[in-house]
């Protein structure tokens, strides 16, 4: 997908440049032609040679060097590229960005630009955090710069929080989205997949039987029609989909507070077979039997309901929201009755019965019901529904 894309990539100084050698090796796995460029700074972290000889290609690093200006001035370089991606990008390289500074190469291929430019963040969680890089962010977007992460989780000065760089193979997927040529292009979209489990104790957990498969097969034809993909996934058993960012929760709770992270969308769709409901006061020690024959009983709290909650947003609100309902009976009539009380835009409804090898299986029969009606589709593959649903979307989204 990215064969002959000429990417400028820009290496700017933070812990997080290790992870450009594996950037690297990923584009030219996909066919791009990787020209990297190093700020003085991200010599410090990995060196000219070795990014050299993954990029397989000449490296710039010097505003300067004369020899690169008569081979090629700055200007050439910075517009013969397909894409010029900056990753990491450093609060630092991010104001100069903002603020329109060119004082070394870097800065300046940016500023002398007219090719996309895409962006990976990568900080310490307090400077992510601050107004000021939050500022910067706000005008780097308006200016139409794509923006990569960061990531959530444990960073290498020890905090917690956003401002990891996202992992190469998500900053690959949203190359390869940048490049897109499909009706969902640019489009971002959030698909929910797999159980959840809700803890009991340590070692317990309450779960149900969805595989994730419909989820994740959704996630790949939506991705396939060009859509930027954040798939929010429980412990599902159906493997993960490629070329998209993946955030992994356990819970219903943690699940709704990565689908608030990941918005603003355009469209959202909810294939999540969540719990209903969580253990309160789950144990933080395993429950043991005390051989008194005492049986534990367990308390339920309702969990939020993730669909209904994006769906009644006054502010934000994806243009589509689209629930799944899992039924046993009166399929229609209940999935119909769901639409309106969750108040989503369409509900993708089926009939789980066991006898329909559904729940778990690979194939799927499913009705739409939309605010004209409902429609029911053949039983088909879960790739062939999904691939139905996504052309489905697509044709929403551009009306
Ligand atoms: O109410 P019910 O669980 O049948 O609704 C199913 C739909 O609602 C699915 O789209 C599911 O992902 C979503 N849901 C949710 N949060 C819940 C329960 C269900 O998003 N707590």
């Amino acid at each position: 997908m990215l064969a002959n894309k000429r990417i400028l990539l820009i290496i700017s100084g933070g812990i997080a440049a290790f992870k450009a050698l594996d950037l690297i090796r990923r584009l030219r796995e996909r066919g791009a032609d990787v020209t990297p460029v190093l700020t003085r700074a991200a010599e410090q972290f990995v060196t000219p040679l070795s990014v050299s000889a993954l990029a397989g290609n000449k490296i710039f690093r010097d505003l300067f060097d004369l020899t690169d200006e008569a081979e090629m001035g700055h200007i050439e370089l910075s517009r013969s590229a397909d894409l010029i991606v900056v990753a990491p990008a450093t609060a630092d390289l991010m104001a100069k960005m903002a603020t329109g500074q060119a004082d070394d190469l870097a800065s300046t291929l940016l500023l002398a630009t007219d090719t996309d430019v895409m962006i990976a963040p990568a900080m310490n969680v307090r400077m992510w955090d601050h107004p000021a890089t939050q500022r910067n962010l706000a005008t780097l977007q308006a200016d139409g710069v794509r923006i990569v992460g960061p990531n959530q989780g444990d960073m290498a000065c020890g905090e917690h929080g956003p401002g990891r760089m996202s992992e190469p193979l998500e900053i690959v997927a949203a190359i390869e989205a940048a490049f897109s040529q499909g009706p969902l292009a640019g489009q971002h979209i959030i698909v929910t997949s797999g159980p959840t489990h809700e803890p009991i104790d340590p070692v317990r957990y309450i779960a149900n039987r969805s595989s994730g498969a419909q989820g994740t097969a959704l996630a790949e034809a939506l991705r396939d029609l060009g859509a930027t993909v954040t798939f929010v996934t429980g412990p599902a058993t159906a493997r993960r989909p490629e070329g998209m960012k993946i955030v992994e929760v356990d819970t219903a709770q943690q699940m709704l507070t990565a689908v608030q992270t990941a918005l603003p969308a355009r469209a959202a769709v909810f294939a999540a077979a969540v719990a209903d409901w969580s253990v309160v006061g789950a144990s933080d020690q395993k429950i043991k039997k005390d051989g008194s024959g005492k049986l534990p009983s367990l308390n339920f709290a309702e969990n939020p309901d993730i669909l209904a909650t994006v769906s009644q947003m006054t502010d934000g609100r994806p243009e589509l929201v689209v629930g799944f309902a899992a039924e046993t009976q009166t399929v229609v009539e209940n999935a119909t009755a769901k639409r309106a009380r969750k108040g989503c835009d369409w509900i993708v409804a089926n009939d789980v019965s066991p006898e329909t090898g559904i729940m778990g299986g690979t194939e799927n029969a499913v009705t739409l019901i939309t605010k004209d009606g409902a429609e029911t589709w053949d039983r088909a593959s879960k790739t062939a529904v999904a691939a139905l649903l996504a052309q489905r979307i697509a044709d929403a989204l551009k009306g």
